[in-house]
């Protein structure tokens, strides 16, 4: 068992606001050791995984198999952090059952502590399901980058009907049995009155800065993403910049002859 577990991620609720990260590799997850056990409650194993890792421009091509390997990447080190792993597109979307299975596998086979599904009213009764079969589960509502085809990468829920309607989501995720809620790019005022409603953390990526959590890409906050960033990401670092320095001086040391040095020669 990890630290962090759902119930305690819960009581953060009001108490102190907190950050959290997604993650897809032993590397990263090591790092994430070293800031000690209360930094990063929560660590999210997300499909963005398509993009980060994989290279493609969206998450719908990501597997059960492709989070269930870079779960197990990410459990073998992270020991304080809740692990969390999304349900990727595909996976649940027919019908329950398959959801059902899904998860099962990257819980019993990718070590997860808990998983994220996307969609809101669609998601109840396998919400309920998994909750009763002790599987702890986290919501995502606003922009649910499964249904980027049908909904774009835009801000999402703007007219108040939509955000009624978002609200009234949210609860019912609440009521199923969801640990805490994600809600994605959508208007800073409603993710503050998101997080009014709930009792459990609503964690915010482009929801403004009164949502209870907030959570961003690994790539994005580090600086080691090229593209084109969205309006909600803040570079905390440029180890994109770093990484380039470190590699061009390398290049330059093994052509000019001053890498290996005889101290870094064997006898
Ligand atoms: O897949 C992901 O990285 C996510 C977060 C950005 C919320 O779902």
């Amino acid at each position: 068992m990890r630290n962090w577990t759902p119930g305690k991620i819960r009581a953060l609720k009001g108490k102190r606001k907190f950050a959290t990260v997604t993650c897809y590799d032993a590397t990263s997850a090591s790092i994430l050791e070293t800031l000690g056990s209360d930094t990063f409650p929560l660590v999210l194993v997300g499909d963005s995984l398509g993009n980060t890792m994989q290279g493609h421009d969206t998450a719908l091509p990501v597997t059960v198999d492709d989070i269930i390997y870079h779960t197990r990447c990410v459990g073998r080190i992270l020991r304080n952090s809740l692990l969390l792993s999304d349900l990727p597109f595909g996976s649940y979307q027919a019908n329950d059952d398959d959801g059902f299975r899904a998860a099962i596998r990257i819980i019993k086979e990718g070590g997860a502590d808990a998983v994220k599904l996307e969609g809101g009213e669609r998601c109840l009764a396998l919400v309920r399901r998994l909750v009763e079969a002790g599987i702890p589960v986290c919501g995502h509502l606003g922009l649910t980058p499964q249904s980027c085809l049908a909904m774009g990468f835009r801000v999402q829920a703007r007219d108040e009907q939509a955000a009624e309607r978002l609200i009234e989501e949210a609860k019912l995720l609440e009521a199923a049995g969801c640990f805490a809620l994600v809600v994605e790019c959508i208007p800073s005022a409603l993710g503050a009155k998101v997080a009014a409603a709930l009792s459990i953390p609503v964690i915010g990526i482009g929801a403004g800065a009164d949502t209870d959590a907030q959570i961003l890409v690994w790539q994005d906050l580090l600086g080691l993403n090229q593209n084109k960033l969205a309006k909600f990401v803040r570079r905390f670092g440029n180890l994109g910049e770093v990484a380039q320095t470190a590699l061009t001086d390398y290049a330059t040391a093994v052509e000019n002859g001053t890498y290996p040095a005889p101290e870094e020669s064997y006898a």
